[in-house]
């Protein structure tokens, strides 16, 4: 099958190239501004485990290809994915002008059945505008489907998350909407895996309420983490305790300093935000924000009570990204944390095994901000480390060679990467763990 991929950033890229790896023949096109000659090399603008392999095969293969000339994709094929951003406005809303224009210049170009599908996250019912545009501005009354198809990607694990979905969610109106789907989904339909058929309206609805519960997840567990520490109870068990139940799950269960990244900020955001819209005050939500908010303070502060004057303590930081396997440093609890303590007069010496490029152009290197290319080189003479990313390197970290780098043994860890009975040879704080234990399960 023939298909344009609108945008390639995170979700265009990852979703281009696994249409290419699925037999399709796929044109991805970029913005004119946007340097497609790494792209065309096989190299991806960000860093994606399995994306660039994918991507050069799909390359030699003549599968995919990449373009800036936006009237060319269009007329390319006939199944348009629209995988533009939406980013947030001042107001917390969607930013929608960059799907607006997309519609705009599909229209201008449409000369037979098209379908158009919405794969980056948009609010309810924009479908409707997404149509109702497009008829404004075509030019003839010709046949179309505005489809709605949410991904569901995890920066880290995207392609897999691709090509093993837990579901695939599709928004159709029309019989010929749907049957282009169960073409473009049949390997996925083939082995089994759930491609759910439901409204346009539904789907996108879907994709904010998944997103905002995962974040609800994540809050409600570290408010409980809260409350451990002060018992004096281990989060993990309580954690394993509740998700052991079907009903509960215990994924998205790991206390720590919170959610960041260009998703759940964003799309809690929006989603109170069209709650708003419609008459529905989701305090709930508010709620989930807050915490979030909260837990970056908390551990600033933790860091605090621990070395009393940050003012000239070296402090070593480990890991930047907002979470593990990711460049990706959008919304990542290490900016509010570490701008935090450089605004107390702290010494930070940084490390991150992908993240620091990022880092860097958002925190210029300073004589109080240093980077370091090695994990072990930025402990050396630390008064203290502070685990904000849990990377597997760090889990694995030799901690014998980290005692005896570090000024003092004193590890602030935000992702509760290690376990207690390993740690006697340092002063070692977590988020919620108290007295540490391990659940055990009776054979
Ligand atoms: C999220 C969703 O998980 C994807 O399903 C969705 O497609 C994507 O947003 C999107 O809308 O594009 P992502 O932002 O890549 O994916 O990352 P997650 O793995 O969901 O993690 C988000 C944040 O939550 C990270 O900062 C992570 O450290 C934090 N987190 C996650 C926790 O603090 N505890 C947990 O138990 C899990």
């Amino acid at each position: 099958m023939k298909i344009t991929v609108i945008g390639a950033g995170y979700v265009g890229l990852v979703t281009a190239v696994c249409l290419a790896e699925l037999n399709n023949n796929v044109l991805c096109v970029e913005r004119p501004s946007f340097d497609l000659s790494k792209l065309e090399k096989g190299i991806s603008h960000f860093y994606e485990p399995e994306l660039d392999e994918l991507l050069a095969k799909n390359i030699k293969g003549n599968r995919i290809e990449f373009t800036v000339d936006l009237d060319k994709a269009i007329d390319f094929s006939d199944v348009i994915f629209i995988c533009v951003g939406t980013p947030q406005s001042d107001t917390g809303k969607a930013d929608l002008s960059q799907v607006e224009n997309i519609a705009r210049q599909i229209a201008k170009r449409l000369n037979s059945y098209k379908l158009i599908i919405e794969k980056s996250t948009v609010p309810v019912n924009t479908h409707q505008w997404v149509k109702k545009t497009i008829k404004r501005y075509a030019h003839s009354d010709l046949d179309f489907d505005v489809a709605s198809n949410p991904e569901f990607l995890r920066e880290g694990s995207a392609v897999s998350d691709f090509m093993k979905p837990d579901r695939i969610v599709v928004g159709v109106e029309s019989d010929r909407a749907k049957r282009v789907f169960k073409e473009i989904y049949s390997p996925f339909i083939e082995e089994g895996y759930p491609v759910l058929i439901t409204t346009p309206a539904a789907s996108e609805l879907i994709k904010h309420a998944a997103n905002s519960f995962l974040a609800l997840k994540i809050s409600y567990i570290n408010m409980v983490a809260e409350l451990c520490e002060k018992a004096n109870v281990d989060i993990n068990m309580v954690a394993d305790g509740i998700g052991y139940d079907k009903r509960v799950g215990r994924a998205f269960l790991n206390a720590g300093i919170g959610y960041g990244g260009s998703c759940f900020p964003k799309d809690v955001k929006a989603f109170i935000n069209i709650a708003e819209e419609h008459g529905v005050d989701f305090t709930l939500l508010k709620e989930v924000e807050r915490v979030n908010s909260k837990k970056r303070i908390d551990f600033v502060k933790k860091v605090e009570e621990v070395l009393w004057i940050n003012k000239d303590k070296n402090i070593a930081v480990w890991g930047l990204s907002f979470k593990p396997n990711t460049d990706d440093i959008r919304e990542a609890p290490s900016l509010d944390i570490i701008r935090e303590l450089s605004n107390k007069g702290a010494n930070l010496r940084l490390y991150d095994p992908q993240a620091i490029t990022n880092f860097k152009s958002v925190f210029p290197e300073n004589n109080r901000v240093k980077f370091f290319k090695n994990k072990y080189d930025a402990i050396k003479n630390a008064d203290a480390l502070l685990i904000l990313t849990e990377w597997d390197e760090f889990k694995k970290a030799d901690l014998d060679k980290m005692e005896t780098l570090m000024n003092l043994p004193i590890i602030i860890d935000g992702r509760n990467l290690y376990k207690s009975n390993k740690m006697e040879k340092f002063e070692y704080y977590n988020v919620g763990r108290g007295k540490i234990n391990e659940l055990e399960v009776l054979k």
